[in-house]
């Protein structure tokens, strides 16, 4: 079955102090609100505080996932993190390809495939990030753009090991600009993604592929985004920072 998710990627923001506010302010949301038991909720704090988080979240239900990973297995690799390492503290998720490691860190598509297959190797779902900057949608490439993400990041897993993947599509010029894809442009791409997902293997992994939306997603254009049928949640930034924000999103399904 499809999953719907709603996951919060903090990025570099928060000190340990407001890392532990957060959850905490998350959960007591939960605990006073109620969460819908058909939204899987996934916050992503930066490494350091995984530990925090997994302690935390401890039989509840919200998982707690990672920004990054090392694309190697492990050894002489002094500032990595590897997905061994991941599992071992119970991380269930890990964000893959993020555009702003694209950019600033390089990443090829070639090492985003390779912590794929880490991750997966440690039965970690990747929250697989693909999208377009402004420059190649304005000259109609995006569908070329992602097209090419997927086949090089994706596509060289079989197809009973692709089922773990969770799509998330971000265009770069949404994300932290406060300009939303429009319904409409979101539930373009992500048709066209599924119908990658079903070209490549077949109607079923097609249908049952999770993919998300992400790219200034807040609490007043979530329910609209989301109501989309191929819209299965969002990975959200900013407002992933504020518990009652947060957590209006993920009821914005209901809405
Ligand atoms: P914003 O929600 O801040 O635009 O960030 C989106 C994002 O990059 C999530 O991974």
């Amino acid at each position: 079955m499809r999953k719907r998710i709603v996951a919060g990627n903090w990025k570099m923001n928060n000190n340990f102090e407001e890392a532990d506010d957060l959850i905490a302010g998350i959960l007591d949301d939960i605990e006073k609100a109620g969460k819908p038991d058909d939204i899987q909720v996934v916050l992503c704090p930066p490494s350091l505080y995984l530990e925090l988080a997994t302690d935390m979240l401890l039989d509840l239900p919200v998982s707690a996932g990672a920004q990054n990973v090392s694309q190697f297995e492990g050894g002489a690799y002094t500032g990595e993190i590897s997905a061994q390492m991941l599992a071992s503290m119970d991380v269930e998720y890990c964000i893959t390809g993020h555009s702003e490691r694209r950019k600033y860190f390089n990443e090829t598509d070639e090492q985003i495939a390779q912590k794929v297959n880490s991750l997966l190797s440690e039965s970690i779902t990747p929250i697989f990030c693909c999208g377009e900057q402004l420059h190649e949608r304005e000259v109609g490439n995006h569908f070329k753009v992602v097209q090419e993400q997927l086949s090089k990041g994706l596509f060289h897993l079989r197809k009973e090991v692709f089922k773990k993947i969770v799509i998330a599509y971000e265009p770069v010029w949404a994300i932290g600009t406060g300009v939303t894809a429009t319904s409409g442009q979101a539930q373009e791409m992500h048709a066209y993604l599924r119908g990658l997902v079903r070209d490549q293997y077949d109607d079923l992994t097609g249908d049952e592929t999770t993919i998300l939306y992400g790219g200034s997603c807040n609490s007043k254009n979530a329910a609209d985004l989301f109501a989309n049928p191929d819209v299965d949640g969002g990975l959200i930034g900013g407002a992933s920072l504020k518990p009652g924000e947060f957590m209006s999103i993920v009821r914005s399904f209901h809405n």
